[in-house]
């Protein structure tokens, strides 16, 4: 099994790196210092962009970043430590770089502040984090929240928290090109410690909900599988929900998003649909539904239903949305099969990342052991356990 779980032991050591490096590296006054965690989502994927319900908790697992004035008025200074690189650019001129550089969750940020007739002078800004990538555990998210948070305080802009995730999703449009939602950034931001946030990505109204596991625990399980077809595959699934709703509009009112289709409405309109697009309607009606159900389950700390949902959604993801793969369908058939979990499913965008588990207190250590054996016999490669701790959204330091 790898050895590399994640622990948050290591963050004070990053705060300390990324302080030094900015006033070493990049000869920068330090002025804000700024930590942006990762998410977990315990149900409710790729309902987001449906305009529909989620429910993620931001997680220990961050970003730290220290950010000073450049004392230039356009030019910008950025250091990824963990990618060992520095990148200058100008506010004047700024473009996205080729696809899924870290460059451009920053420089994403920046642009979509000055569309938005932002006042920025050019600034220096270090980073470093253990939120793991690709994993679906939304280290782009952190990286853009973390920068427009500090860039809001260093600059005095007065925008809110909210303003801020979606400004930060916007940068994830225009400068990695994918279409997403508003859940990462919004758990990033308005993340609160031991509690999930039950959102509407409509109406954006949230409720903190709290996550009582009593004698059981969630833990990920990394499966090491890089979601190389994530961003391509994301936004064709976001394609086909809105092919199924402008079919379904020519049928009944009031329908702007999947949020509003009943499974009644679809069985009238099925067979209208490509066959694709009628499985893609059909898993984000039930998968809202299914938010509904595990909120409500929670609350009444019924685990095993909890579970059962988990089970349930995996399975949706898999054959519905077609968006899991060989590896984490391993995974989540092995610990599904297991006595003491209750249930797991693949967490996040899709394609690779890691599996949620809710299983019994003490049964991680076996359980991690026993599917790294059985996955390492099959695809080579090993499971990385990570623990979760739900944590506080974005905070200056
Ligand atoms: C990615 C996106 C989110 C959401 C999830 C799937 O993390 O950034 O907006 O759609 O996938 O639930």
């Amino acid at each position: 099994m790898a050895q590399t779980k994640v622990k948050t032991d290591g963050q004070s050591d990053m705060r300390g790196k990324v302080v030094e490096a900015l006033s070493t590296s990049l000869n920068s006054h330090v002025e804000i210092i700024i930590k942006a965690p990762g998410r977990i989502n315990l149900i409710g994927e790729h309902t987001d962009y449906n305009d529909g319900f989620v429910l993620p908790a931001a997680v220990a697992q961050s970003i730290y970043f220290a950010i000073g004035k450049s004392g230039y008025a356009t030019r910008c200074s950025l250091i990824s430590l963990d990618f060992n690189e520095r990148f200058d650019f100008d506010l004047t001129d700024m473009s996205p770089l080729s696809a899924a550089s870290w460059q451009n969750y920053v420089m994403g940020v920046a642009a979509e502040l000055i569309k938005d007739n932002r006042e920025l002078s050019g600034f220096n800004l270090v980073f470093s984090g253990d939120v793991p990538q690709g994993s679906g555990m939304s280290s782009s998210a952190a990286l853009e929240c973390g920068t427009c948070y500090g860039l809001n305080e260093l600059f005095g802009l007065g925008l809110s928290r909210i303003e801020m995730a979606k400004l930060s999703q916007m940068a994830e449009h225009h400068y990695a090109g994918v279409q997403c939602g508003i859940m990462d950034q919004f758990a990033s931001l308005m993340g609160k410690q031991d509690y999930a946030l039950l959102l509407d990505c409509r109406s954006l109204e949230y409720k903190y909900f709290p996550v009582g596991l009593k004698e059981h625990r969630l833990l990920l399980l990394n499966s090491n599988v890089a979601h190389s077809l994530a961003d391509s595959e994301y936004n064709i699934r976001r394609q086909q929900c809105q092919q199924g709703v402008k079919v379904l509009q020519t049928y009944f009112d009031n329908i702007t998003a999947l949020r509003d289709v009943s499974m009644a409405q679809l069985e009238v309109v099925k067979e209208k649909l490509p066959i694709a697009v009628a499985k893609r309607c059909k898993y984000v009606i039930e998968e809202n539904e299914r938010v509904q159900r595990l909120a409500q389950a929670l609350s009444e700390s019924d685990l095993h239903v909890v579970g059962e949902i988990l089970k349930e959604a995996h399975q949706a993801m898999r054959y519905e949305y077609e968006i899991t793969c060989p590896e984490i369908d391993f995974m989540a058939d092995y610990a599904n099969s297991q006595p003491n979990v209750l249930g797991a499913r693949m967490m996040g965008g899709g394609f690779g990342g890691c599996l949620l588990v809710l299983l019994e207190k003490g049964a991680e250590h076996e359980l991690t052991a026993d599917l790294d054996k059985v996955y390492h016999e099959k695809f080579g490669k090993n499971i990385t356990p990570i623990d979760i701790e739900l944590s506080e959204g974005v905070e200056l330091l």
